[in-house]
């Protein structure tokens, strides 16, 4: 379902083709939509009937992204205004949800005017701003409420955004205070709750362990303030591995376990709700960089390829060393330097020594003109990345 760190066969030429075009050395993004379609519909067949997808539009929202999911999940969600904007403008005819912390008053009126499907609720200042538009507004707002919670033991992946402290989420202790305001603001109805305490999970035990969690709470307070129905979002958060890229999260096995948890804790009839990113969106990208330089400076190989962090911030976002697979040129430029059976750290054009991909990797063989290609590119990539330092020229974006 997911690539390895072999390139297929179909992405090399991809990658040849759109080199021959070029008059310039090749840097692009290539974003394999039906590898990405298959992925979402294979996600889809195993998930639990009750339980809904959801696409976090911050892991990549580019047009033809979202376009290709749209069929195939339930709706997506926005971390802003902007976010929220951009999906309303594609017409995707899905239901969105708009969550994030910091809301302005004029995001929060855009969203009850869209009518979008949930507005996750961060703090009681959000909820005291959202009663108060409902009522200038004279329209109503379906709510989540977020929420940040004890976990005891269960260990946080690396990227925790709560289970401890942190600025997302109400804090349990501030409940009995969001249920009271609720009764003031007859126009918010309170459809559900909401969870996203950590992204990066690889562990299935682990997530569960979450998931039967946010289960016992929830039905705890439905019980306690006698709430309706609810649904609970329960995030995203599956992880990539980067570092070994056959032991990304195992989703089927999850979904499998998942559906055995829910008929253990009697959560059949209840709506539950999942809003990935990463794992949808990752496996489909390629970022491609053409070598221009190979030099060794006190000891150490460099390769120096076209493009950089500037276009792709994810390894240092992530400070890891980003998985990649070297296709040769069979063009080979007259310039020539190769090196092989070495090790070498893979660079951009950016003039700081943090614009590193990949450091001290075992290198075959590689030359001026070989391309660089990374894999799992297709989230929190060029979407995150700091595009305007030092005025080099975009990459391609090519999506097939
Ligand atoms: C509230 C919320 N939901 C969903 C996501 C998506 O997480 P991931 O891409 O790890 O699935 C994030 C990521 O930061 C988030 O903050």
């Amino acid at each position: 379902m997911i690539n390895s760190l072999q390139l297929p066969s179909h992405i090399e030429q991809e990658i040849e083709q759109l080199a021959k075009q070029q008059q310039q050395p090749l840097c692009a993004y290539l974003y394999d939509l039906n590898a990405l379609e298959s992925h979402i519909k294979g996600m889809r067949h195993v998930l639990p009937k009750n339980v809904e997808l959801f696409y976090a539009a911050k892991a990549n929202p580019s047009e033809p992204i979202l376009r290709t999911l749209a069929p195939y999940v339930d709706g997506f969600e926005a971390a802003s205004g902007g976010e929220l904007n951009h999906l309303h403008q594609q017409r995707l005819n899905k239901p969105l949800i708009f969550g994030g912390p910091g809301k302005m008053p004029s995001e929060l009126e855009q969203a009850i005017e869209l009518d979008v499907d949930a507005i996750h609720v961060e703090s009681i200042t959000e909820l005291q701003r959202i009663g108060a538009l409902t009522q200038k507004l004279g329209q109503s707002a379906s709510i989540f409420l977020r929420m940040n919670i004890d976990i005891g033991d269960i260990t946080l992946s690396k990227l925790a955004m709560g289970g401890k402290p942190t600025p997302f989420g109400l804090d349990e202790a501030e409940l009995d205070n969001a249920i009271m305001l609720l009764r003031d603001y007859p126009l918010i109805q309170l459809k559900g709750f909401h969870f996203h305490l950590m992204s990066h999970q690889l562990d299935v035990s682990r997530h569960l362990a979450l998931m039967e969690r946010y289960f016992q709470v929830v039905k705890g307070w439905k019980q306690k303030y006698t709430l309706d129905e609810l649904t609970i979002n329960l995030g995203g958060g599956m992880g990539i591995n980067y570092q070994d890229p056959k032991q990304h999260f195992p989703w089927e096995e999850f979904c499998d376990k998942l559906e055995f948890l829910i008929a253990k804790e009697q959560m059949q009839n209840w709506l539950l709700r999942f809003e990935c990113g990463r794992y949808i969106s990752a496996p489909c990208g390629y970022y491609v960089m053409e070598v221009l330089d190979i030099k060794q400076n006190l000891g150490e190989n460099f390769v120096i390829a076209r493009g950089g962090t500037h276009h792709f911030r994810t390894p240092a976002a992530q400070n890891h060393d980003h998985p990649f697979v070297v296709l040769h040129n069979q063009q080979r430029p007259k310039i020539s330097n190769p090196i092989g059976h070495t090790t070498a750290t893979l660079v951009g054009q950016l003039c700081t020594p943090k614009d590193v991909l990949a450091r001290n990797q075992v290198i075959e063989r590689i030359d001026i003109g070989d391309y660089v290609v990374f894999t799992l590119t297709g989230a929190y990539a060029w979407n995150i990345s700091h595009q305007n330092f030092l005025m080099h020229e975009p990459p391609l974006f090519h999506y097939f």
